[in-house]
């Protein structure tokens, strides 16, 4: 089993920094690639109720017959669900389908600020936290200004944000944010949903220590302090993406990777998108 980093949560739990990803993949798809991931020593998987494969998940974790304690499950709250009781239906169903008594995040999938919900959504993480349903508590794509709100207005604090983070969108000033207010940064589509690979910088780089692209680009996040959760279905590239613990890549290839952000994003605008 690998031995992975974890990284301390603000509310003192902690999450491995690697996770496995599995929007995209079906529920057998994600059914198998769990079941692969933990075999090669994930201990973190990263699923929401949208995604349509919750199911599979539990059913990979299930399969790979290790302790529950040994394994970090995040969902996601889905925008069509927020609102206080709307919120607490979807968790319960999460939990349902993925027949597993708690996760170890929840987090509200995008603050959809057209809604006007993500304040009462957040009380009804607050109580899945306080009822036992979630150990921990978190969001994803929400602007600076939108964790101010939050926490101003619940006085609760998200353990981390979820956001889109590849080294075409470094996200420089988000980082800043959570550093300051005690929040972790979790990329998704770490892996720029393999744009990135055929990056030429990168993939001198990787030439140069002996490793794939992908192994670059995660040792990038990893080295940044940053929770990664880069997705694959196929089994070779999930044993590929977690080979990362036993090289280094000195400060001036970081530099060079940091000197291809173009602020440019793949996903939608958090402060639009509902
Ligand atoms: N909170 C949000 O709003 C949000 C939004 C998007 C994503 N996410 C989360 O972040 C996770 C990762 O993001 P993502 O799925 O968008 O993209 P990603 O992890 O950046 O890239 C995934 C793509 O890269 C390919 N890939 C993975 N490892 C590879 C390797 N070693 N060599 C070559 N190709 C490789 C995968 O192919 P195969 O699968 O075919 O192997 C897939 O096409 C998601 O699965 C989801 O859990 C969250």
């Amino acid at each position: 089993m690998v031995n992975q980093p974890l990284i301390e949560l603000s509310d003192c739990n902690r999450i491995p920094q690697l996770g496995l990803g599995v929007w995209q993949a079906n529920p057998v798809e994600a059914r198998t690639a769990v079941r692969h991931a933990l075999e090669v020593g994930y201990r973190h998987v990263d699923t929401a109720s949208i995604y349509g494969n919750e199911e599979g998940v539990g059913a990979g974790i299930r399969d790979a017959a290790l302790p529950r304690s040994e394994i970090f499950i995040t969902t996601k709250v889905w925008n069509a669900d927020q609102g206080y009781e709307k919120s607490l239906r979807a968790i319960d169903e999460s939990l349902g389908r993925l027949k597993m008594d708690y996760v170890d995040l929840l987090l509200i999938h995008w603050p959809a600020p057209d809604k006007g919900l993500f304040l009462e959504t957040w009380q009804a993480l607050i109580e899945a936290r306080m009822t036992g349903k979630t150990r921990s508590i978190g969001v994803s794509n929400f602007t600076e200004g939108q964790l101010d709100e939050l926490i101003g207005s619940s006085g609760v604090k998200p353990v981390l944000n979820q956001i889109e983070l590849h080294p075409f969108f470094s996200q420089g000033a988000m980082t800043h944010a959570h550093v300051q207010l005690g929040v972790k940064t979790e990329s998704w589509s770490p892996l720029d949903q393999g744009e990135a690979l055929s990056n030429t910088v990168i993939q001198q780089i990787a030439a140069k220590h002996n490793r794939t692209a992908a192994q670059v680009i995660i040792k990038w996040h990893l080295d940044q302090g940053l929770i990664a959760i880069p997705k694959s279905v196929t089994p070779s590239r999930i044993s590929e993406n977690i080979r990362v613990f036993d090289f280094e890549l000195p400060p001036e290839d970081l530099h060079l990777i940091n000197e291809l952000n173009q602020y440019r994003r793949l996903g939608p605008d958090p402060e639009t998108f509902s």
